[in-house]
């Protein structure tokens, strides 16, 4: 079953919080989720750590680069989903990660700095499917965004879609509740302390994790 991959080397592009949004939501459907956290400075540990870890969902910390191969294949399994979240920088275990994975998505904040990086990123999966010569399907993931579109962000947006790079919709905007997740822990259905506009902040995550499902499922076809 799908192994799903959060890569980018800009440090704090939003990786730890796309994999936790993507992990709770995904369990809440009822889809059984290990969550890997890849990252010494252990944010999803962190997060695991408070409160309480929602239903279907494990979370295993210190993966390191010669166990994280076999993590992964130890929890691929059938009906499972697989999420791994990685340190932000380009170094081996990261290679490794992505050639593990159905699904690599590149969180970005829509700026010129992390468009930039994030196209190393998009590099380092070309360089993999290369190495390992199959296609590995990936997809950005616009994160921290506003309400009302950028320039900037428009033309990052138009030159990704030219160059045939897929752009999960929606974006994960940014959104009070989604950073406390990190201070809470759990999903953002039992955020006991309101943040913001919650049912926005919901609706935002559970249709962006819809999105990512689909992926995941053609992936497989
Ligand atoms: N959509 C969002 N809305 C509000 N805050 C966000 C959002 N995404 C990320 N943040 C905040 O931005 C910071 C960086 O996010 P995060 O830790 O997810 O990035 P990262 O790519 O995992 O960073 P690192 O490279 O250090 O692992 C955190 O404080 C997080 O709470
Ligand atoms: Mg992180």
């Amino acid at each position: 079953m799908p192994v799903v991959v959060i890569a980018s080397s800009k440090g704090g592009a939003g990786k730890s919080t796309t994999a936790v949004l993507l992990g709770t939501e995904l369990a809440r459907k009822g889809v059984p989720v290990t969550m890997l956290d890849c990252d010494p400075n252990h944010s999803l540990s962190i997060w695991a750590g408070k409160g309480t870890l929602p239903e279907n969902i494990q979370a295993l910390s210190d993966v390191t680069e010669s166990s994280i191969v076999k993590t992964i294949k130890q929890h691929d399994v059938d009906g499972a989903v697989v999420i791994v979240d990685l340190e932000g920088v380009a170094s081996r275990m990261v290679s490794r990660a992505i050639s593990q994975a159905d699904l690599v998505l590149i969180p970005m904040r829509a700026t010129i700095l992390d468009a930039t990086i994030g196209a190393q990123s998009l590099q380092l999966i070309a360089e993999e499917e290369e190495a390992i010569n199959r296609r590995i399907a990936h997809a950005v993931v616009f994160t921290m965004t506003r309400a009302i579109r950028s320039k900037q962000q428009n033309g990052i947006e138009n030159s990704l879609r030219e160059g045939g790079i897929d752009i999960v919709e929606p974006p994960l905007m940014e959104r009070a509740a989604f950073s406390a997740l990190f201070e809470f822990g759990g999903d953002l259905h039992s955020m006991e302390t309101k943040q913001g506009n919650m049912s926005s902040a919901i609706e935002n995550a559970e249709a962006f994790a819809m999105a990512v499902y689909k992926r995941l499922t053609e992936a497989l076809k």
